[in-house]
């Protein structure tokens, strides 16, 4: 197999380059050579190698780590997996020590690092009694001193424990953790600990962000699945044991004869590193591909077809996890189609899958996507529970029902749904959404650990005398069921960086960890991450920390607080702001905001009954405005603007200054980040500075969008005077006008003032101009623009007859091929010397579609230092 190894691999940025050929002239001198250190140590990564770098060890916590571990690595089990691990131990700590370990098939007579299972230690070394009740896929490191030799132990029962083991040592070297005396068993939470990919055959991926598909390309697996086997190398690193390679939208050809040997090519891939395959089916196959007049799942033709095919398929891949299913869900057919229920279409699948132990996840995701709006009792986030209570004992053994951590669909804020609680006699997974659909889709950094945590932590009282987390009940340890899990919904393309934002790759590797381990903290994952990925400067592992951690909250403040979730186009691109999209159709992401007041009653005593569907002690909080938490009161109850939190705001006052503060707070993580110039490689800190800078002007676009909208809902000023009043910005349609002419923005809250300026001059240029009248100074200018993504038009902003600044609206954005917030993109130009009468004037030519829209200028005081940060 071919694999890629150096791919991404740390080279020495242009400018380390050039500072070296310096040095070599002055290398007498002692600071140049200083220098020269410096500046070789700061290499361009290009994030590639996300947190398996291995990056050498400095000072201390390399000197420990040469002390501390042997020379040779023992691998005494034979499997492919300890295979795996052998090699990635050595190639680990090359990188890490610049040392190459001697692989062993056997123990030495001097000191090892030794991988072998529980078993061949107590044949090979009995004397050293190690004996444990180890789980499957669980590992134990452990310093062992005999004969007077010193070994790290690296034992499980199977071989994927020893797989895990050893990426749990690496981790620990990599994280300057001593090993003098390690002694760590370590299980795995659960058993099922999944991705689901939602990757379509012709190679695109539905909610992807960072690139195409590594697995599809024009309907069959890619020729060259290299990256499929550096992803199986990632996910086994954090002990992830199965993948789903298709999308949950299933096209039902996966099924057919032809696509068995492209699925087990990818398995193939995919096996040394222990990660099983599991592939997302139709439930209307029978039928579709199957040649049968009937996918009603209680006829016994249909029986007989899952039967067969899935017989076939694991003939060619006999260690398939297993399969996903999305049944009678935003139009994918299913059992209502006959009248049958969700217990009888997954048992017809599962009783195929169980004679080759394969498992079905069976998605809890059921929803009407056509309810009546004008009907207050409607609601969809009862819909988990009232589709799957009722079956609870009805599904087989091999079934779990993968459930979304909340009831809607990965808003920024929900509660756990309530169908966790409600499962006793059923298997059930939770799952989790790592790639940011609802999250600012990797153009916005948030770390979601913090957000699952809050799901995975919560108690669901579904017992009366002994806490029931949700990881407890997903995990099935709360009713001892002998399945449940983690399902995680990734966020990996073809992307150089895979998830097309360096600092994203932490959702991937939290979700991880915390499939693995749901009881370690936020800050603990974000600092191994931060770490591992970055490096140890405390400098660079205090800022990126202090992102990430604040991340979640600072989008919530400017997207959708309260409760109201993610404010954003729901039935477009789920990207740019739109408050209304929400309302007035079936979609049932309703929040209900309008001149009086915001928020679902999902009370059981006057709204839905919504509330009602969790266990008592959970209800009686969520039914009560006294008890409910402010951060999710407009998910439960309808309130006017003038009500106040129990923080003793107003509903309206919060909105505002959540806003401002989320923007704000966006603004700071650009200087934060640029604190780090020159201590982070110049590669990773361009792109993440360029990402950040996109996000703060992003976060002012929902700011000014959502509070617009309610100021002209409520009427209600706000008290700081800020919304509705922007001192320093001149509105285009308000400028000199050549060519450009105006037009009303739809909705009108994507653009200031609710206009915008077009150039409709197809070949030609429009400008927009206006005199500068304040202080002579230095200021900054912030050109709000529309990027869109039908053609690439070109801006140029001039002052008088000086060009001050040029470019093309290329980004790669969400489709947006009109003026509105997906398109609205700011463009900085810092640092510029203005006098009374300047005339300032901003010229686009636009291309294709793209009409070189403008929605403002913003003339600002010069924030920060002159030194160029673009
Ligand atoms: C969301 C998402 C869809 C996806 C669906 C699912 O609605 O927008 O793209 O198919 O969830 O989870 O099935």
């Amino acid at each position: 197999m071919k694999t890629s190894h150096n791919r991404g691999a740390r080279t020495p940025a242009r400018s380390a380059e050039t500072h070296l050929g310096a040095c070599g002239l002055q290398q007498t001198m002692k600071l140049a050579i200083l220098f020269c250190f410096l500046a070789a140590s700061v290499y361009a990564e290009t994030g590639y190698d996300a947190w398996l770098r291995y990056a050498p060890l400095q000072g201390a916590d390399r000197i420990r780590a040469e002390s501390e571990i042997p020379a040779v690595v023992a691998g005494l089990d034979t499997s492919p997996l300890a295979a795996s691990a052998q090699n990635e131990l050595i190639r680990g700590l090359r990188g890490m020590l610049g040392r190459t370990l001697r692989a062993e098939p056997n123990l030495p007579g001097e000191g090892a690092v030794v991988l072998a299972t529980l078993d061949e230690l107590r044949r090979s070394k009995p004397q050293w009694n190690l004996a444990a009740d180890l789980a499957p896929e669980a590992y134990w490191l452990k310093r062992v001193v005999s004969g007077g030799a010193s070994y790290i132990v690296i034992t499980a029962r199977d071989p994927r424990g020893l797989l895990y083991g050893s990426f749990a040592l690496l981790r620990q070297v990599s994280l300057g953790e001593s090993l003098a005396a390690v002694d760590e068993k370590s299980s795995p939470y659960a058993p099922v600990r999944w991705v689901n990919e939602w990757d379509n055959l012709d190679g695109s991926i539905e909610r992807g962000y960072g690139g195409r598909s590594i697995f599809w390309e024009n309907q069959k697996a890619r020729e060259d699945l290299s990256r499929v086997a550096d992803y199986g190398r990632m996910l086994a690193s954090l002990g992830i044991n199965g993948c789903s390679i298709n999308n949950v939208n299933a096209n039902p050809r996966i099924l057919s004869a032809d696509m068995i040997p492209q699925i087990a090519r990818i398995a193939d891939a995919f096996r040394p590193w222990g990660v099983r395959v599991v592939i997302a089916v139709d439930f209307g196959s029978p039928k579709t591909i199957g040649g049968l007049d009937t996918f009603d799942p209680l006829d016994e033709k249909v029986a007989a077809w899952w039967k067969t095919t899935v017989d076939a398929m694991y003939a060619a891949v006999p260690d398939l996890a297993g399969f996903v299913l999305k049944a009678d869900s935003e139009g994918r057919v299913g059992p209502s189609a006959y009248g049958r229920t969700h217990a009888d279409a997954a048992n017809v699948v599962a009783r195929a899958l169980l004679p080759h132990a394969g498992i079905l996840l069976y998605r809890g995701f059921v929803y009407d996507h056509h309810m009546d709006w004008n009907n207050p009792k409607n609601d969809r986030a009862r819909a988990a529970w009232d589709n799957f209570q009722p079956l609870d004992g009805k599904f087989d053994d091999n079934v779990l029902i993968q459930i979304k951590n909340g009831p809607i669909d990965f808003q920024v804020r929900e509660p756990a749904s309530p169908l966790f609680g409600a499962l006793e006699k059923t298997n059930q997974a939770i799952e989790l959404q790592i790639t940011q659909e609802y999250f600012g889709q990797s153009r916005h950094t948030v770390f979601l650990v913090p957000n699952w945590k809050a799901t995975l932590d919560f108690d669901m009282h579904a017992l009366p005398d002994v806490p029931t987390p949700v990881k407890a009940l997903a995990a099935g340890r709360t009713f001892h069921r002998p399945l449940g899990g983690f399902v995680g919904v990734a966020n990996i393309g073809l992307d150089e960086n895979w998830s097309g934002n360096q600092l994203s790759q932490a959702n991937l590797y939290g979700y991880g960890r915390l499939a693995w381990n749901p009881d370690l903290s936020s800050q603990r994952i974000s600092g191994e991450w931060t770490r591992l990925t970055f490096g140890t400067d405390p400098k660079v592992d205090q800022a990126i920390d202090a992102i990430q951690l604040s991340s979640w909250r600072t989008y919530e403040d400017y997207t959708g607080p309260l409760g109201l979730q993610t404010l954003t186009d729901i039935v477009g691109n789920h990207y740019g702001v739109n408050v209304e999209a929400s309302e007035r159709n079936g979609w049932g992401q309703w929040h209900r905001a309008d001149e009086k007041g915001a928020g679902m009653d999902r009370t059981a005593a006057t709204g839905t009954g919504y509330a009602g569907q969790y266990r008592p002690p959970v209800a009686r909080v969520y039914e009560s405005l006294a008890t409910c938490p402010d951060d999710l009161l407009l998910f439960f109850h309808h309130v006017p603007y003038t009500y106040r939190l129990h923080s003793g705001k107003t509903v309206i006052q919060y909105i505002y200054d959540s806003h401002y503060q989320g923007a704000a707070a966006v603004e700071q993580y650009v200087e934060q980040w640029k604190s780090l110039r020159g201590l982070v490689d110049e590669q990773r800190y361009k792109q993440v500075l360029a990402q950040l800078q996109y996000q703060a002007g992003q976060a002012e676009v929902w700011r000014d969008a959502v509070t617009m909208w309610f100021h002209r809902a409520s009427h209600l000023d706000d008290a700081a005077g800020r919304v509705g009043h922007y001192p320093n910005r001149f509105e285009a349609e308000s400028m000199a006008l050549d060519g450009y002419t105006v037009r009303d923005v739809t909705p009108f809250e994507d653009a200031s003032g609710g206009q915008a300026v077009a150039c409709p001059a197809r070949g030609g240029s429009c400008s927009a101009a206006m005199k500068f009248s304040g202080a002579a100074g230095w200021y900054d200018l912030r050109v709000q623009y529309f990027d869109q993504s039908n053609g690439i038009s070109h801006y140029r902003v001039w002052l008088g007859r000086q060009l001050l600044d040029e470019w093309d609206a290329n980004l790669v954005l969400p489709r947006a091929i009109r003026l509105d917030s997906t398109s609205s993109t700011r463009r900085l130009i810092p640092g510029i010397a203005l006098r009374p009468g300047d005339e300032i004037r901003i010229e686009g030519r636009p291309d294709g579609n793209d009409t070189a829209g403008l929605d403002y200028l913003e003339i600002v005081k010069e924030t920060n230092s002159p030194i160029a940060t673009r």
